[in-house]
């Protein structure tokens, strides 16, 4: 990934602790003051992740401005966030976590190193990190949020902590790209306000200003969550760089404890916008002619699919099934846990919509999965694609163990973008994933063995296992039974699988279908497996010691290797 650097370099991660930005004022044993007193940019927080939460309150002329939670570190720093300062703020810092293990305050390591800077290094210092998957330079990330395209460009919002790389502080990080591949990191979008952190939900172009902010104007609906879980709104009118928040937030509002991740779109045939979240174990749908006044339309899901844990980040919309000149409605929800695989996955459903009820063509029991694999979750698609494209692009983690994946400058990467499509087998209808196309214009020259990051094209004509294999015996072994119909990735062996319980599997897959070609595209830490025609996806993180440089096919399957160009 061609991570822009917003920030310009220093040698900050490679000297010695650097000398203490201003003396801290310790006024209990949990509690200490820091005030702002420099013309730098920044101030360099010292992170330790196994440390609890301290919470910082940012007071400027007396008034609260901002309050975040960042794991300052008590011991020794594993890594330096940058706080961006404005001269004369006072930050209130209260300390959680048990005093008879962290010691005395005063030897607070945070204390001590905390320092001022005008520049924060964002080079990578992770030999994890993917070249061409979407990561953040640093930090840790959730759900893709508020996905549009327009004017060339891609637009990726994401769940963001920019001051450690475990879940916390949510904020919608934002980068763009022109082709899905090459992601370039921009400032953060939206940020926490009175009414909560900033979760899951989506933006829209509103090109005939329905909403009255402007022409093109992007209209993003996400989930404030503080005391209750609430749907608010926000306008850019650059484009999606800034954005201001609508006065008359929030605009949904429920009793329900988890009531969230607001998917909006244009409703064609209907005229109207829809709106879709997750309430509980139901999706709830609603309408509005101006994305500000929505009206509770339908609620989904009671009784259907699969319900081992809660239903997040829906996405609905109309696709072709291929082949029939039909058209479906296509309707995901993310659910953790409760994944075939263990954790989090994506279920889905087919069937008709009319703005106002979804109804499901298959019987209550039928649990349909996009993905096979342990690492693909949060699947939401982009707003106003061009050609009718439908394209996602999921999470690759697990919250199984996504705070505790092997990686401490950034947590975690996106999946590849996908285009989904509907297809048939055995009248039943089905969700097809396929590689975008700017992955084909990606492929550079074949190469003899697999590298760090590459794709493997495999044909094969029945039972195949294909063997990923380093130095250190690290593999990852595949494996296609035709007559079973099923596809089996074991992982259990493929490098430091030793952080979770959870982590080591062998995820399963059914291939509706005889696989012919397979397209296996490996980055440092992920393996996604495509059935050519779309039947099957499986998306898994490995964190081998080295790179797996040895293929080995057996059956009656072949081989080819192809570099990705950067
Ligand atoms: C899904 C999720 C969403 C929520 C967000 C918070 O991974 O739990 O439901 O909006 O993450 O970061």
């Amino acid at each position: 990934m061609k991570i822009e650097k917003l920030l310009t370099l220093t040698a900050l991660l490679s000297t010695a602790a650097p000398a203490a930005a201003q003396k801290a004022e310790i006024l209990g044993n949990r509690h200490a003051m820091v005030r702002i007193d420099t013309p730098k940019k920044y101030l360099l927080l010292p992170v330790e992740e196994k440390e609890e939460n301290a919470h910082i309150r940012v007071i400027k002329d007396n008034q609260l401005v901002k309050t975040f939670n960042c794991r300052l570190a008590t011991d020794k720093a594993d890594y330096f966030v940058p706080y961006e300062v404005e001269n004369g703020e006072l930050l209130d810092i209260t300390f959680s976590g048990n005093l008879r293990t962290n010691g005395i305050i005063n030897d607070f390591a945070c204390l001590k190193h905390m320092t001022y800077a005008d520049t924060f290094d964002t080079a990578n210092v992770e030999k994890h990190r993917p070249a061409y998957h979407h990561t953040p330079a640093y930090g840790w990330m959730n759900d893709p949020n508020g996905m549009f395209y327009k004017d060339g460009t891609w637009h990726l919002y994401y769940q963001y902590n920019p001051y450690g790389s475990q879940w916390e502080n949510m904020t919608w990080g934002h980068s763009t790209s022109t082709d899905l591949i090459h992601w370039e990191q921009q400032p953060t979008a939206i940020e926490a306000d009175g009414l909560g952190t900033i979760f899951s939900g989506s933006a829209v172009v509103d090109t005939h200003n329905t909403a009255g902010f402007g022409e093109g104007a992007i209209v993003a609906l996400y989930t404030s969550a503080g005391q209750s879980q609430v749907q608010s709104m926000a306008y850019s009118t650059d484009n999606g760089r800034t954005f201001t928040k609508y006065a008359g937030n929030p605009v949904i509002t429920s009793s329900l404890p988890d009531f969230r991740d607001p998917h909006v779109f244009w409703n064609e045939e209907a005229g109207f916008w829809n709106l879709i979240l997750a309430a509980g174990q139901e999706m709830q749908i609603y309408s509005s002619s101006n994305l500000k006044e929505w009206k509770y339309e339908s609620s989904f899901g009671h009784g259907y699919g699969n319900h081992g844990g809660v239903w997040e980040c829906p996405d609905l919309m109309k696709l072709p099934v291929e082949g029939t000149g039909q058209e479906k409605w296509l309707l995901l929800c993310n659910i953790n846990p409760g994944g075939p695989m263990g954790g989090s996955a994506t279920q889905y459903f087919v069937g008709t919509f009319d703005g106002h009820t979804f109804t499901c063509e298959d019987r209550p029991e039928v649990t349909k999965w996009m993905d096979y694999g342990k690492d693909h979750y949060a699947t939401v698609t982009f707003d106003n694609a061009p050609d009718h494209r439908r394209v996602a692009i999921a999470w690759m983690s697990n919250w199984q163990y996504a705070n505790q994946v092997p990686t401490r400058q950034f947590r975690s990467a996106n999946s590849i973008a996908r285009e989904l499509g509907l297809f048939e087998h055995h009248g039943k209808t089905y969700c097809s994933v396929k590689p975008v196309r700017e992955m084909d214009a990606a492929r550079g020259p074949k190469q003899k063995n697999p590298s760090e990051s590459c794709e493997l094209v495999v044909t094969l004509k029945g039972d195949a296992q294909i063997t990923l294999r380093n130095a250190a015996g690290e593999r990852v072994v595949m494996t296609y039974d035709a007559e079973q119909e099923i596809f089996d990735m074991d992982r259990r062996h493929s490098g430091n699988v030793a952080f979770s319980d959870a982590f080591p599997a062998v995820t399963s897959a059914p291939t509706y279908g005889p696989l012919r070609q397979l397209r296996i595209f490996i980055d440092k830490c992920s393996v996604e497996v495509f059935d050519a025609d779309g039947k099957m996806a499986m998306t898994n993180l490995v964190f081998p010691s080295a790179a797996y440089n040895k293929v080995t096919v057996k059956g009656k399957a072949s081989v080819t290797v192809y570099s990705l160009k950067k």
